[in-house]
């Protein structure tokens, strides 16, 4: 039995290691990582392609699990859980932004936001809701289908439906990768009033420095290891720092 956490984490891995395959094919994507993600702050996940952030979320957020090493949405480990309270806990404490905005063609955009409410028969609660869609400024477009909007509207109604069941903190893997720079400015922005106005705790993963400086914290990953943490990043402390990232990477062995 491990210690009980105390801290204000909404979510954290602990000694987190990730391997792939097996022999020769083994591929350690996580290699002993520890980080925090506080509770009520925007964190972003940066690294060369390849050195584990898709990882270090998907096990974070219950969907895929460790080798070895503990993950926790607050004082919950998730290994210690079986599938149906692993189920249970990302339905109720988690939110999801995927790159493709995976909203379905046939609903509209109020059926979409509280689909995964209405799959769980929850219901969400009626004042956060109203404040959610005036927030992500869909109010006009509720009664749209998907195929009406642009990607950026798309991705916002995404956004919605991940804050949708007051969920402690949502993940968010390349949010912005699929959308020009204004819609992507849009959704970041999003997703920084989330946290700074409704207090919610958000982590994403990106490639782009633009997108990481609207984030509290950055933290950079290499080769499966948390190599560098960021306070207040702008977009060219994060760039510097990336850049350094792949000279180290271009001079490996
Ligand atoms: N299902 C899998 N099976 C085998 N290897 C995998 C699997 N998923 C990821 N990997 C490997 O693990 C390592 C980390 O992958 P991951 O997807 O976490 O990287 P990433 O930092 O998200 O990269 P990108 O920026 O390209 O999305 C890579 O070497 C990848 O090839
Ligand atoms: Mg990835």
């Amino acid at each position: 039995m491990s210690a009980p956490v105390l801290t204000a984490a909404a979510a954290r891995v602990i000694d987190a290691v990730k391997v792939y395959g097996v022999d020769d094919t083994e591929v350690r994507a996580l290699d002993g990582v520890s980080v925090d993600f506080p509770a009520a702050r925007f964190t972003a996940i940066m690294g060369p392609s390849g050195s584990g952030k898709s990882t270090l979320m998907h096990c974070a957020a219950g969907l895929d699990s460790l080798t070895s090493g503990g993950a926790y949405i607050g004082d919950t480990e998730l290994s210690g859980l079986d599938d149906r309270r692993l189920t249970l806990l990302r339905r109720d404490r988690i939110g999801f932004v995927f790159q493709a905005f995976n909203l379905l063609p046939t609903l509209t955009v109020a059926e979409n936001i509280t689909l995964p409410m209405d799959l769980a028969g929850a219901r969400p609660d009626p004042e956060w809701l109203e404040t959610l869609i005036d927030v992500v400024g869909l109010r006009d477009r509720l009664h749209h289908r998907p195929s009406e909007l642009s990607g950026g509207q798309q991705q916002r109604v995404a956004v919605a439906r991940a804050f949708a069941g007051q969920p402690d903190v949502v993940f968010a893997d390349e949010p912005t990768g699929n959308l020009d720079s204004r819609s992507g400015e849009e959704v970041l922005n999003l997703l920084g009033r989330t946290v700074r106005e409704m207090g919610r705790t958000v982590v994403m993963v990106t490639h782009d420095p633009v997108a990481a400086a609207h984030a509290d914290e950055v933290i950079f990953l290499a080769d499966g290891r948390l190599v560098d943490r960021m306070q207040n990043p702008t977009a060219d402390s994060v760039l510097d720092r990336m850049k350094s990232l792949d000279v180290q990477e271009a001079r490996k062995p």
